[in-house]
């Protein structure tokens, strides 16, 4: 949820900036901008529309000479879309220039506050309020003008600050989204998000809350909130560059798809040794795992899906009474917690501000906390109290894939061993599980060679107005997300739906022709799957079945069938999603959707 970079050097600034919003585009399209200052003036270049117009604006940065500046790529909350509300925001004299990631809560109340003091404004944002409040506090020192806003200020930002008093400084600071900085041979930098900086270093600094940075040509200091020096050590990434590159795929979403076996095998392979499940992260002894009474899973979006299919398999395994709860939701109901209650947060950004509020509620309450977290270093993997790391590498398409992939093992993981240890399930069950999941990124594999008619099916339905999903029981879970990764890339609108809830009322929107995806892996619930598929069927609706290899009998109520590999019935969602995925995916492409970056989203969601 925006983006923003910084530069100070031997280099050019300008073309380090674009090549870092480059790759941080994915957090918001709608806009971007760059301050260059060149030892005297410091000049904006904004424009709105994805980065590439901005690029050209510029001749590639040539347009704006300068060793020091920022940049930011936004995704609007405050003000339209539109060049004037574009960062970066100068102060009036023009002499400091701010880019904002994050959302001032109180900028109504400053905005009133500095008009009275003669200051004019001429952006709908909210950030333009934290130029004109440093212009304000500022007598000649940048850090305490900083300072002094950060007092005032209430909300959420990272902030990149050039102060034309100080051509050898850039600053940054944050509270509650992300920033990070970083040494590269040639000079200094920060940005939102690591694949900005990675092709200039691997030895990144992660900026805490309340922190504030201040880049020179040659080196970094970092402060506290007081503006007392402090000591940090940089954290060595371990990816690849070519890890954030497309590597020949036409789509980040497409490479990201096709990674999945990979990062199945990632996060499963350091948790099974010798047959058994280890997971050291957890730090919880026997004896506190069977004082769990309750289990809260809290999440946003396809994390959220995630937590509804571990209810299933946590009530199933370790018989542990689960309730799954959107973040945005929890976080202002007053849940009901309690000593023997785990609070258990997914998010592949560790970023996401309603999962982190929610978090931040439950510790308050002195509940015990777990994340399962992508980003390394991430807010919500510092502020959990033990975080298991999903290890699917950084995920750039917005639509999520192999992020949702291994935050289902993770979950799988979890599961299986509340069940050892409670001694729900006997150690052959684990036996033969653990064998299971090896089997599944083999599986996945096998799933991903059926592309080519899955993208014929898609192709048929590029024009469809409603697709709906249905499943029962963990069938349910996938049809969520299925349902989810059609209509947020496509546009196509789709709904979900408990398959015995559909004649409640929602069978009223079949007609001749809709497509209907239906789920069912559970063996228990094939059945009353096939009741359901009738149902819509004689009301004319067309039947795409996702099932089991060898339930050939579901082809009496299907026009299309899609088979999935045999595996454990928890497992299920692993296998049944990739086609799923698959189908949105092309369903978008064969309308000539933007998949990478669906229209009104943003990777991380770091506002309300
Ligand atoms: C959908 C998608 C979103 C995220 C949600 C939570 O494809 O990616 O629904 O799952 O915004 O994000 P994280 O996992 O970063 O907390």
């Amino acid at each position: 949820m925006c983006g923003i970079v910084g530069y100070i050097g031997a280099e050019q600034a300008a073309p380090v900036l674009l090549d870092g919003l480059d790759k941080l585009e994915y957090r918001g399209y709608d806009s971007a901008g760059l301050a260059v200052f060149d030892g005297e003036k410091i000049q904006i270049a904004k424009a709105r529309g994805r980065l590439k117009v901005l690029r050209e604006a510029t001749h590639g940065g040539e347009k704006l000479p300068g060793f020091c500046g920022i940049g930011h790529t936004r995704w609007a909350t405050h003000g339209i879309p539109s060049d004037r509300n574009a960062h970066p925001h100068f102060n009036e004299a023009e002499s400091i220039a701010v880019v904002h990631n994050g959302i001032i809560e109180n900028y109504l109340k400053l905005k009133k506050m500095l008009e009275t003091k003669g200051y004019k404004f001429v952006s709908e944002t909210d950030t333009e309020v934290v130029a004109h409040l440093l212009d304000y506090y500022y007598k000649g020192d940048p850090l305490d003008a900083i300072m002094r806003m950060m007092h005032r200020v209430e909300g959420s930002y990272a902030l990149g600050i050039i102060f034309r008093d100080h051509p050898g400084n850039l600053y940054a600071v944050r509270k509650d989204s992300p920033l990070i900085a970083g040494q590269s041979k040639t000079g200094n930098l920060i940005a939102s998000d690591v694949p900005a900086i990675l092709k200039y270093t691997r030895d990144v600094y992660f900026i805490k809350n309340e922190e504030i940075v201040c880049l020179t040509e040659d080196g970094l200091s970092f402060y506290n909130v007081d503006g007392e020096e402090i000591e940090k050590e940089p954290v060595t990434i371990q990816w690849d560059v070519s890890a954030a590159e497309k590597a020949g795929y036409e789509h980040f979403m497409l490479k990201e798809i096709y990674e999945q076996p990979k990062a199945v095998l990632d996060t499963l392979n350091p948790r099974i040794r010798d047959g058994r499940i280890e997971i050291e992260e957890l730090g919880m002894t026997d004896e506190e795992i069977r004082a769990i009474r309750k289990i809260y899973i809290v999440a946003c979006g396809s994390a959220y899906h995630t937590g509804v299919s571990a209810k299933y398999v946590f009530e199933g395994l370790a018989r542990i009474p689960v309730e799954v709860d959107l973040a945005s939701e929890f976080r202002y109901r007053n849940p009901i917690l309690d000593d023997g209650t785990l609070l258990i947060v997914v998010s592949q950004s560790g970023e996401t501000a309603d999962t982190l509020a929610a978090l931040r509620e439950a510790k308050a309450r002195g509940i015990k906390t777990l994340g399962i977290v992508n980003v390394v270093g991430s807010s919500i993997a510092r502020e959990t109290d033990k975080v298991m790391y999903t290890w699917a590498g950084p995920e750039i398409a917005v639509a999520t894939t192999k992020a949702y992939s291994t935050q289902l093992i993770a979950e799988y993981l979890l599961a299986m061993k509340f069940a050892q240890v409670r001694g729900t399930v006997s150690q052959d069950e684990i036996d033969e599980m653990v064998n299971d999941l090896k089997m599944i990124p083999e599986q996945i594999e096998m799933l991903l060679g059926q592309k080519e008619r899955i993208q014929r099916f898609a192709n048929r339905y590029i024009a469809a107005k409603d697709i709906f999903f249905i499943g029962r029981g963990l069938d349910y879970a996938i049809s969520l997300e299925g349902s989810l990764k059609l209509k947020e890339i496509s546009y196509i609108h789709s709904e979900a739906y408990a398959a015995g809830e559909l004649k409640h009322g929602t069978i009223s929107l079949i007609e001749e022709g809709t497509l209907v995806a239906a789920v069912l892996t559970q063996e228990e619930l094939y059945k009353k799957m096939i009741s359901n598929m009738v149902e819509v069927r004689t009301r004319g609706a067309f039947l795409l079945a996702v099932t089991n290899v060898g339930n050939t009998e579901v082809e009496k109520a299907a026009d299309y069938v899609i088979y999935i590999p045999k595996t454990n019935k928890y497992f299920t969602n692993s296998l049944a999603v990739i086609p799923l995925q698959l189908f949105g995916y092309y369903v978008a492409i064969g309308k000539g959707c933007d998949v990478d970056k669906p229209r009104n989203l943003a990777k991380s969601v770091t506002v309300e």
